[in-house]
């Protein structure tokens, strides 16, 4: 299939790269430098036009941006084959307000919140809360309109900065984990569950970003959990909605089950490199079932290998980045045995390659266990260098604490 995949980042170049193991032909839009090396990139975000001069047999998008603008009503309208929610129900990522407002009418499990549009009252609501508490921005803010406040100190800084419109929610404690479906409007079908890391430092400190790092391992849900979140968020969800694409439940893993901390309607970003990694196959045509609501019976397999993604990000981020740093050993890295680079914020200057952008590289690698995953993925970290570069030291730490004795097979 001519395949057309929408976005710049590592988790489109990881579906590109998926996509094209399975001998699919790969258009990219805006596209970076990695997306270059496996087919033509249209550098342009005018991706109607883009569309109609490729003619592609299937659209994939992976960013929330265009998805809350309404692509997927507008490709339909234009006959276009394409994964991804429609505009209505992007709205699930797009407000957090109308996301906490419909978990609460279907009977979805979620922290207890209120919802405000003035400060005066939402400082007055902090009353109903212990701390910490969190602190939301109602719309779309890149994985950082999200503040965990410790005190009433905080708290109304967090609210002066966020507002006005707003969700005060309680703290949940647990085991954080990224559910992913694919969705036809009937018919789901779940990825693998993975562990993202939000914060910037190791240890789960400072401040949040888009995601450092994930790994994808079989343990990290039982086969009952696993059961529990299809029967109790993603199918109500899309029964409810019709859902269609990739409906993606960041979860709390709380002592009274899972909790639903937020949704996103689209693949992950960097889960979706660990998770392409794994995939044995099939991916375009479960895709393609998807955008033509043929997806009952699709089944999509993983290999055993657990997978890990190290992101290295710029100088600065997520606060002010500085970009244009030369980036070296991408090659060096890339030639290990089972580890792919997948660019993100990188760009073809003068003299080679250089950081373009907060998270600059996802270096993603597998092992026969979770342990070798990991030592395999720092290994080839070791390899690439730019100045400033920042990354987390331990991710998938959290799995190799819960399974210490990991069998090697
Ligand atoms: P979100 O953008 O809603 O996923 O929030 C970003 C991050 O903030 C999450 O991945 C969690 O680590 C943290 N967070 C958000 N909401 C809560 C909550 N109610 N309780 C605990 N942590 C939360
Ligand atoms: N890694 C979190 C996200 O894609 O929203």
């Amino acid at each position: 299939m001519k395949i057309l995949v929408i976005g710049s980042g590592g988790r489109e170049h990881a579906i590109a790269w998926r996509l094209a193991l399975e001998g699919h032909q790969i258009f990219s839009a805006p596209g970076n430098p990695g997306l270059a090396q496996i087919g033509a990139v249209h550098p342009s975000t005018d991706y109607v036009s883009v569309a109609q001069a490729i003619q592609p047999d299937l659209t994939v998008v992976g960013p929330e941006v265009p998805l809350v603008a309404g692509i997927v009503d507008q490709f339909r309208a234009l006959g276009l084959v394409i994964v991804g929610p429609s505009q209505e129900n992007a709205q699930l990522e797009g407000s957090k307000i109308y996301a906490k407002e419909f978990m609460q009418r279907v009977g979805i499990p979620t922290a207890r919140f209120v919802r405000s549009e003035a400060p005066d009252l939402a400082i007055e609501a902090l009353r109903q809360f212990e701390y910490p508490v969190v602190v939301k921005a109602d719309g779309l803010a890149a994985g950082k309109g999200v503040i965990v406040a410790h005190n009433y100190a905080e708290a109304e800084a967090a609210i002066r900065s966020l507002g006005p419109r707003l969700i005060i929610e309680e703290f949940l404690r647990g085991e954080e984990v990224s559910f992913i479906a694919l969705c036809d409007g009937r018919s789901v079908v779940a990825l693998e569950a993975t562990q993202d890391h939000k914060t910037i430092h190791d240890g789960d400190t400072g401040p949040n970003t888009g995601g450092m790092g994930a790994y994808c391992d079989g343990r990290i849900l039982t086969a009952a959990d696993t059961g529990l979140i299809l029967d109790s968020i993603i199918e109500p969800t899309v029964r409810m909605t019709r859902f269609t694409g990739f409906l993606y439940a960041g979860l709390m893993m709380t002592a009274t089950g899972p909790k639903v901390i937020e949704f996103n309607v689209r693949l992950g970003d960097p889960e979706t490199q660990p998770l392409m990694h794994r995939l044995e196959g099939g991916f375009g045509d479960a895709l393609l079932r998807d955008a033509t609501g043929q997806l009952q019976g699709t089944t999509l397999r993983s290999k055993p290998d657990p997978s890990v993604c190290v992101v290295l990000a710029s100088y600065g981020y997520p606060a002010q980045v500085r970009t244009g740093d030369p980036i070296a050993g991408i090659e060096t890295a890339a030639e290990m045995e089972g580890v792919q680079v997948f660019h993100a914020g990188t760009k073809m200057g003068p003299r080679g390659l250089e950081t373009a952008g907060g998270r600059v590289l996802g270096v993603t690698a597998s092992g026969p266990d979770l342990a070798s995953a990991v030592r395999n993925t720092y290994a080839a970290v070791a390899k690439i260098r730019f100045a400033g570069m920042q990354y987390r030291h331990d991710i998938a730490h959290k799995g190799l604490k819960r399974w210490p004795q990991a069998a090697r097979r």
